[in-house]
């Protein structure tokens, strides 16, 4: 059984399909896919040997060896392109997912869904993704116990940048009860950088920033932004 958070990268990690699980550590999202029949096939990849060795003694208990593979691999280098139609990466800092994606070009194609779970800078994540020409297709909020995370779905459209500057603090959230916990902290956030911009003087950017905070409240609320 998943934990609430993998349990949410999980639900959007397309039928049948070819999957990529980054990061995958004890390859608990893999085995439980397979176990379900939810999809074709699957690599589960980390860069450390430990976490592969966990990964391989996990799908052996399953069962699973004959129908999946470990591989010992920075990022997605390992992988080749016709081999997965599905990428996770989760449980890992924004800026990593971000170098991971900056290594595999071939990410950046319509017929890749790249699910990916920041468990910080996700602002950073969602600005990559806008600059380079990636849609976040869905993005949910997991709340499990006193942890708030973010989960989002995202494809290559070659489409050109928002620019909105809200856009990295809310990505494809719409306002809601579930996703509120999450906004808030990312108003915290601001809030605390906006301290730091006025300590330091810098009142230009400071009332920028404050105009944004107002923008994600208002969002927040339901209202217009
Ligand atoms: C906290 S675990 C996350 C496990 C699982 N994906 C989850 O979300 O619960 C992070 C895993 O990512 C792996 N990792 C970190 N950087 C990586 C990279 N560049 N390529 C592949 N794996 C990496 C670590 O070795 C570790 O096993």
């Amino acid at each position: 059984m998943l934990d609430k958070r993998l349990q949410c990268v999980a639900s959007m990690v397309r039928d049948g399909a070819r999957l990529a699980d980054i990061g995958t550590d004890h390859a608990y999202l893999p085995v439980e896919l397979m176990r379900q029949g939810r999809i074709a096939s699957a690599i589960a990849a980390d860069i450390g040997e430990g976490p592969a060795a966990s990964a391989r003694q996990h799908i052996q208990e399953a069962g699973l060896t004959e129908r999946m593979e470990v591989r010992v691999c920075d990022g997605l280098q390992g992988i080749s392109s016709d081999e997965v139609t599905d990428v996770v990466i989760a449980g890992m800092g924004g800026e990593t997912i971000v170098y991971i994606l900056e290594q595999a070009p071939w990410c950046r194609q319509e017929r890749y869904r790249l699910i990916l779970q920041p468990m910080t800078k996700a602002s950073e994540l969602r600005s990559w993704l806008d600059t380079n020409g990636f849609a976040i297709e869905e993005e949910h909020v997991i709340r499990d116990g006193r942890h708030v995370y973010t989960a989002m779905a995202a494809r290559f459209c070659d489409k050109p940048p928002s620019q909105d500057p809200l856009f990295p603090y809310v990505g494809a959230l719409t306002p809601s009860e579930d996703s509120r916990p999450y906004l808030e902290q990312q108003l915290t956030y601001l809030s605390n950088k906006l301290g730091g911009l006025r300590c330091g003087g810098r009142e230009e950017e400071a009332a920028a920033l404050e105009a944004l905070m107002k923008r994600l409240n208002a969002f927040m609320n339901g209202g217009t932004v």
